[in-house]
């Protein structure tokens, strides 16, 4: 199996190499290269919240296997303010910083699987998954 990959995110290159970290791992686990893209734009919107919201935290990026299925996982983690109210900052559009609003909501859209826990003052920490086909 291949080794959990993280990284560190604290300043705009840290977004580049978490992007870059992701579609590597995806290649390297047989992802069509349109996977891989979208695998990497997902990376890059939660690695820009952590940026911008928590201004520091990590990605992991990881295999997953299920029975037959190889996978990938990210995790993005952070310390930072956390979010009020997670069901609102999932709905298209909702930003509190009057920015487009699509990160979490596309990021979602573009893997199989999201998770997103977070609590105020504690931090926040989104976990996704995508399967190969
Ligand atoms: N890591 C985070 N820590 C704290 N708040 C966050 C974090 N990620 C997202 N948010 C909150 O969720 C909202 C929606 O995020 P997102 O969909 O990426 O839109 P945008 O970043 O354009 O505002 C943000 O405006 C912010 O209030
Ligand atoms: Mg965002």
């Amino acid at each position: 199996m291949t080794a959990d990959v993280k990284i560190q995110i604290e300043r705009e290159i840290d977004i580049i190499a978490a992007r870059q970290a992701g579609r590597q791992l995806a290649g390297k686990l047989g992802f069509s290269s349109t996977d891989q893209t979208l695998i990497a734009t997902a990376i890059s919107e939660v690695a820009r919240n952590i940026l911008i919201y928590a201004h520091h935290g990590e990605i992991v990026v990881g295999a997953i296997e299920d029975g037959p299925r190889t996978g990938i996982q990210v995790i993005a983690n952070d310390e930072g303010p956390g979010i009020e109210n997670v069901e609102l900052a999932l709905r298209d559009g909702y930003s509190t910083k009057n920015s487009l609003g699509l990160g979490l909501p596309g990021a979602r859209r573009l893997m199989d699987d999201f998770a997103l826990a977070s609590e105020v003052g504690r931090g926040t920490r989104v976990t996704m998954k995508k399967w190969r086909r």
